[in-house]
């Protein structure tokens, strides 16, 4: 079968079975071609709370398959790729939070969305990086825990100066080893481009940026500016999908290590076993996991609206 085939008996078969497919920005353009939805986490959350299919699967990692079977339990969830997971959202466990967090009994615990639905049931609020500073403003609490990215919670902190930060060392592997020389290489490399970079990156990389937000923000931004130059500092797919959608403007990777391989786990054939009944792998829960997480990623829902 070739892509063209494969992606038509898709879709058919989730109109069949009433069945919504959610993709990540990050994971392979043929893929976000027949989601019913793509975007950022914090999108695909909202979307997923939304929408009235029975059935629901999540192509992108594992924390947000769980985030659609907490917002939605009575639907189906599967994720297309059960291998697919962020090794972020692994970094924290639930008992090392809640020992953390006797240490520190007067801070709210404010948790990345990357993290697992077990770790969610401890902390107050979740956060994604396209509203993560809105939210903890937004918070009564003056003195917040932040887990488990501290580079994203550096970049809040700094446009929080009110607040009370302790971050721990948590956060993503793959943005995480972007270095500053490669930030002046490429600004070397390309003097007239705009720098737009994920909060993930380390503050020295972040510095640097003329905008700094989420995938989706950093695809807003590119399409919207008059600029035509952009070194986009986040999963490499990022750049192909903007120069595929933005034909006229140039967009260079800050590097070509930037690859999630965990994102790129899923494949086209993945989705296809999955809407078939013969893969991907269904998303339990029970039921104390879900009320106790579901506090958390609501409380984000509402205060970042
Ligand atoms: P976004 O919230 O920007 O989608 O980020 C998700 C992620 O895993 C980035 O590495
Ligand atoms: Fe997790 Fe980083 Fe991959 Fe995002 S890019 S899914 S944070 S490992």
């Amino acid at each position: 079968m070739t892509i063209k085939e494969i992606q038509e008996e898709i879709l058919r078969l989730k109109k069949e079975k009433n069945i919504c497919i959610l993709a990540h920005s990050y994971v392979a353009k043929e893929i976000q071609e027949i989601a019913d939805f793509t975007g950022d986490s914090y999108a695909l959350s909202v979307k997923a709370k939304s929408t009235d299919a029975e059935t629901v699967i999540m192509c992108g990692v594992r924390f947000m398959a769980e985030t659609v079977k907490i917002l939605s339990p009575e639907k189906t969830v599967y994720i297309a790729n059960g291998a697919a997971g962020c090794p972020m959202a692994e970094q924290m466990d639930k008992e090392t939070i809640s020992a953390v967090k006797e240490m520190y009994p007067d801070f709210a615990v404010v948790a990345y969305i990357n993290t697992t639905a077990a770790l969610k049931t401890v902390c107050d609020v979740c956060v994604t990086s396209s509203q993560a500073v809105e939210i903890v403003s937004k918070m009564p609490e003056k003195n917040i825990l932040f887990i488990p990215d501290c580079n994203l919670g550096d970049y809040v902190r700094k446009q929080l100066p009110e607040k009370n930060f302790k971050l721990l060392s948590g956060g993503c592997p793959t943005h995480a080893k972007i270095s500053e020389e490669e930030v002046l290489r490429a600004k070397k490399e390309h003097p007239n481009a705009l720098f737009l970079v994920h909060p993930e990156c380390i503050p020295d990389v972040v510095k640097h940026a003329d905008y700094v937000g989420s995938t989706s923000g950093i695809m807003n931004f590119a399409k919207k500016s008059d600029a035509n130059e952009f070194i986009i500092g986040t999963e490499i797919s990022i750049a192909e999908l903007l120069q595929y959608e933005c034909p006229d403007k140039n967009f260079y990777p800050l590097s070509k290590d930037l690859i999630c391989s965990n994102m790129k786990a899923t494949t086209l054939m993945d989705v296809y076993n999955t809407v078939k009944g013969t893969g991907g792998e269904k998303i339990v829960l029970d039921s104390e996991t879900i009320t106790k997480a579901r506090k958390c990623i609501d409380k984000m829902i509402e205060l970042g609206e």
